[in-house]
C-alpha cells in the first residue's frame, strides 16, 4: 500500500519534545502514573502488583474488556477488540474495504482515515462541513454523494479539528441512512465523553447500527496517549472475526502494564473525566476572552466538545507563515490548516493542557509585540 507521509504527525515531530509551549495538542493533559495507581480498587492493585511481562490476550484482558463493555449501551465484552487506536483505523479499514469501492469520509480530519482507504485504492469523497454553519454537517451531502459502490461511510464526531458535533437528529439522520443503504459506518469517538453538556453526547454508533464500527481510547478522553489502548466496537460478528484475525498481522496483543493502567482509569472514569473537564472549560473561557479581543484578527467557532478548535486568520494572512513565526520566535506551537491539506487560513489550537494559560498569555505578548 502506498501511504502519503502523515503530514500532521510530521509536523509535530519538528516541535513536539522541544518547543516550550504545546498549544495545539488534542490529548488531555498527560496523566500521571502515580495519581493513576493510586485510584486502583484492591483487586487491580494486585494485579499490578503481580503483572509478569509476557504475551497478552489477543482480544484484550476479560477485565479490560468489561470496563469497556459498559461505556455503552447494548454491548458486550465480545464485541470490543482491544487495539492501539491507529491501529484501530488500519485495521477496520483493511476489513472493510476492498480497491473498487467509495468511501465517504468527513473532511478535514484526521489523515489515516482517507489516506488509508485511499492507499487501499478506493475512491473517497471528502465530506466538507459549513463554517459559517458552526462546521454543521450536512446529513443531506450524503444523500447526494451516495453511489452504487459506497460500501463505508467515516465520521469523526466529537470532530478532530473544529470540535464540532451534529445534532442528535442530525446523527440519527446519518445512521438511517447508512442503514436504509446497507453502508458500514466507521465512527471515530476518541474524543467522547468530553462533551461541555452532557445533553450534547451522541449515542455510539455501534450501539445504533450493526453495520458501524466504533472506535475510541484511553489517549484524548484520559490523558493516557503513551498507553497506547483503544478498541474498537461492533455487533457485525463477522466483520469483528476479520479485525480480530488482521491483528495478528499488526501488534497481536496489547502492553500488559498498558492494560492495567487502563482498567484502573476506566473504573475511575468519573474523576478522571470531570477533571479533565473542569481544565478544558477553564481554559475555554480564557479562549473566549482571547478570541473576543482579537476578534480583528481570527474568527472561533467555539467547539461543543473536545480539546481542539480550529480558528480562522481574517485579513487573508497564511496560517503556515503565522505558525512558524509563533514557534520560531515565541515558543509556541500551534497546528496550520495546510497540514490538514485544508487551505492555509485556519490554525488549531489545543486546550486539555494545564500550562495552556501561561502559553495563551504568551501567545498575546507575541501578538501585542508585533
Ligand atoms: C480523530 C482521531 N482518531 C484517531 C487518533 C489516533 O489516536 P492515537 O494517536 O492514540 O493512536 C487521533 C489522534 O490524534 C485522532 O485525533
Amino acid at each position: 500500500m502506498n501511504l502519503k507521509p502523515f503530514k500532521l504527525e510530521r509536523y509535530f515531530a519538528q516541535y513536539e519534545f522541544s518547543v516550550k509551549y504545546l498549544l495545539s495538542s488534542s490529548d488531555c493533559d498527560g496523566l500521571k502514573q502515580n495519581e493513576l495507581l493510586a485510584l486502583a480498587d484492591s483487586e487491580v492493585k494486585q494485579l499490578w502488583d503481580n503483572l509478569t511481562l509476557g504475551y497478552t490476550e489477543s482480544l484484550g484482558h476479560p477485565l479490560l474488556r468489561e470496563e469497556i463493555a459498559k461505556l455503552y449501551k447494548g454491548i458486550t465484552p465480545e464485541n470490543s477488540l482491544v487495539v492501539v487506536p491507529e491501529e484501530g483505523i488500519y485495521i477496520a479499514l483493511q476489513s472493510i474495504l476492498e480497491s473498487s469501492d467509495h468511501v465517504i469520509c468527513s473532511f478535514p480530519g484526521y489523515q489515516s482515515l482517507y489516506e488509508i482507504s485511499e492507499g487501499l485504492g478506493c475512491e473517497v469523497t471528502r465530506w466538507l462541513p459549513e463554517e459559517d454553519n458552526g462546521w454543521k454537517f450536512n446529513p443531506d451531502f450524503l444523500e447526494k454523494n451516495i453511489k452504487p459502490n459506497t460500501k463505508l461511510i467515516i465520521i469523526n464526531f466529537p470532530h478532530n479539528p473544529t470540535g464540532s458535533m451534529p445534532s442528535i437528529q442530525d446523527f440519527q439522520q446519518i445512521m438511517n441512512i447508512a442503514k436504509e443503504k446497507n453502508i458500514f459506518v466507521l465512527s471515530d469517538e476518541m474524543y467522547r465523553f468530553l462533551e461541555y453538556k452532557e445533553g450534547d453526547r451522541l449515542p455510539s454508533a455501534c450501539e445504533l447500527y450493526d453495520n458501524a464500527v466504533s472506535l475510541f481510547g484511553m489517549s484524548k478522553t484520559f490523558g493516557m496517549a503513551g498507553a497506547r489502548i483503544g478498541w474498537v466496537v461492533t455487533k457485525n460478528e463477522e466483520l469483528y472475526k476479520k479485525m480480530a484475525t488482521f491483528k495478528d498481522h499488526t501488534t497481536i496483543c496489547s502492553s500488559a502494564p498498558s492494560e492495567i493502567l487502563s482498567i484502573i482509569a476506566l473504573r475511575a472514569k468519573d474523576k478522571i473525566i470531570a477533571d479533565n473537564l473542569n481544565l478544558i472549560e477553564s481554559n475555554l473561557g480564557l479562549l473566549d476572552t482571547f478570541f473576543s479581543d482579537y476578534a480583528h484578527l481570527f474568527k472561533w467557532n467555539r467547539p461543543i466538545a473536545g480539546t481542539i478548535g480550529f480558528a480562522k486568520l481574517l485579513k487573508n494572512s497564511s496560517a503556515l507563515e503565522f505558525c512558524q513565526k509563533v514557534v520560531t520566535e515565541a515558543n509556541i506551537m500551534l497546528l496550520p490548516s495546510t497540514v490538514y491539506d485544508y487551505g492555509d487560513s485556519h490554525f488549531r489550537l489545543g486546550f486539555g493542557q494545564k500550562n495552556m494559560p501561561e502559553a495563551l498569555t504568551k501567545l498575546r505578548e507575541y501578538l501585542s509585540g508585533r
